[in-house]
């Protein structure tokens, strides 16, 4: 029997007839048209409670769940307000937000309150911030840990733009194997695992979208797993050749790990980033470039790996900038292997769209009465807005088509480039403050321009 081969999902291969269900699953519509399904479509609402709230989880859970009873409106991603004539929420809640209804929008166009059972997932972010393991002795630290969720790590799911529904999909394939340990499927019988690569150039935003995977799977599996945590290895600091206790620190630090797996209520992601340094390292030491004790430690780093993998309540995840294969066996075996390329002509107006608006939002671009409430309309409306000059708002259809242009010019640019452009943008201005927004983004294209002009071939 030979292995199943892996899952590979990228950007380029979407899969349209799917739609979200609990946990961030996306269930295959089985609908022939945009008819409406027989069963209520199953949609996340994420609410987080206030630093200070006391409250049980199952208290605010069901308040919740009451009062999107009462309300008869539309289901879109996005924050719902908290009623302010209920002193229950109010006391205990910072915020309620409606998650992964994107697909099914795009797809059905609308989705009414009648067709939906909301999913309540309620969590408090946790603001210790990242804890360093530091060994007293100036040398670069080994691993960072962060309890999840945490604070650190909030919006920052929402603020990565992707198309396709690869977030989506990436939280269905991990919610899946997380639902296959918990089942107790045999994995002789179905054979599945818990490894995540993200591969794709620098600066396309893997890293963050591990941690913001991580960051989600701890909020949509806190009845399950009720403690979190994330260990980030840094790969390079292990095997540096001025590390002579490598060895000894990676035992450490999965005897460590090995811990907080024994916990079974404790669901614990392990990421490894830019992993194509453990096998150049590799490499070196087997050709004398290296010390050989760096082979040593990437030797145990791995092993480890391969031990720790069996864990029900463990989730790998690991990045690569280099899309060729990499040789390392528990890469080799992830399952879900995913393309991150870099934004698409969408993605890359969607990002700076969202910087333009945070630029609006604190204030830094404004020139009449009304900016702060200004919002420029998200590329699926640009269309129609564009084939409808008449009937919209000169000034904002004059800003669309400008940050249209921008987002052609930017590409081949990064999402880290797109979202730096802004700062650079306005450093370019002659006055720094209240500039219009419009007079901004003739700035920007120039500037996208002349970072585009910078890019190597
Ligand atoms: N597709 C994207 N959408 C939004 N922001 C992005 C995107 N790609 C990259 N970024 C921005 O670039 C920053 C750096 O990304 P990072 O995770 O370090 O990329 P990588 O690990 O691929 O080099 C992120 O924090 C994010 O702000
Ligand atoms: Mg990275």
């Amino acid at each position: 029997m030979s292995a199943p081969s892996p899952m590979e999902i990228s950007l380029q291969n979407p899969q349209d007839n799917e739609i979200p269900d609990q946990n961030g699953v996306i269930a295959v519509d089985s609908a022939p048209s945009p008819s409406l399904p027989h069963d209520k479509v199953l949609v996340s609402v994420e609410v987080s409670l206030k630093p200070s709230s006391t409250a049980r989880i199952d208290d605010v859970r069901s308040a919740v769940e009451r009062m999107l009873e009462k309300r008869s409106l539309s289901y879109t991603d996005g924050p719902v307000p908290v009623p302010p004539d209920d002193q229950f929420l109010t006391e205990n809640v910072q915020r309620i937000c409606i998650c992964d209804t994107d697909e099914w929008v795009q797809n059905h166009e609308i989705l009414l309150f009648w067709q939906v059972k909301p999913v309540v997932h309620v969590f408090q972010l946790s603001e210790e911030g990242a804890c360093e393991d530091v060994s007293g002795d100036g040398q670069p630290s080994t691993f960072n840990e962060w309890i999840l969720p945490a604070k650190e790590f909030d919006g920052m799911w929402e603020s990565l733009i992707y198309e396709s529904g690869l977030k989506q999909r990436l939280l269905q394939y991990a919610a899946s194997a997380l639902l296959f340990t918990e089942k107790g499927v045999n994995p002789f019988l179905v054979s599945w695992n818990r490894i995540v690569l993200l591969h794709g150039p620098p600066g396309t935003g893997k890293t963050s979208l591990c941690k913001a995977l991580a960051q989600k799977l701890s909020i949509r599996f806190n009845s399950r797993y009720p403690q979190c945590q994330l260990i980030e290895v840094n790969a390079h600091s292990l095997f540096s050749k001025w590390f002579s206790e490598s060895g000894k620190l990676v035992a450490k630090l999965f005897q460590k790990i090995q811990e907080m797996v024994e916990e079974e209520n404790n669901l614990v992601f392990v990421l490894i980033d830019e992993v194509e340094s453990l096998a150049a390292a590799r490499k070196a030491a087997l050709s004398g470039s290296e010390p050989s004790d760096s082979i040593r430690v990437v030797n145990a780093l791995l092993t480890q790996l391969d031990k720790l993998k069996s864990a029900p309540n463990v989730i790998i995840l690991t990045t690569s900038n280099i899309t060729a294969a990499i040789d390392i066996a528990f890469v080799d075996r992830a399952d879900i292997k995913a393309y991150v390329g870099p934004p698409t002509l969408q993605a890359r107006y969607e990002i700076l769209r969202s910087c333009l608006q945070e630029l609006i939002r604190t204030g830094i671009l404004s020139n009449f009465e009304d900016c702060e409430s200004l919002m420029l309309p998200n590329y699926g409306s640009l269309k129609e807005k564009l084939n409808m000059p008449e009937v919209q708002d000169a000034r904002t259809l004059h800003m669309c088509k400008q940050l249209l242009e921008t987002a052609e010019a930017c590409e081949g640019l990064s999402g880290r480039s797109l979202r730096k452009l802004p700062f650079l943008g306005h450093a370019a201005l002659a006055s720094p403050y209240g500039c219009d927004p419009s007079k901004f983004l003739s700035t920007m294209i120039d500037t996208a321009r002349r970072e585009r002009s910078e890019l190597p071939d």
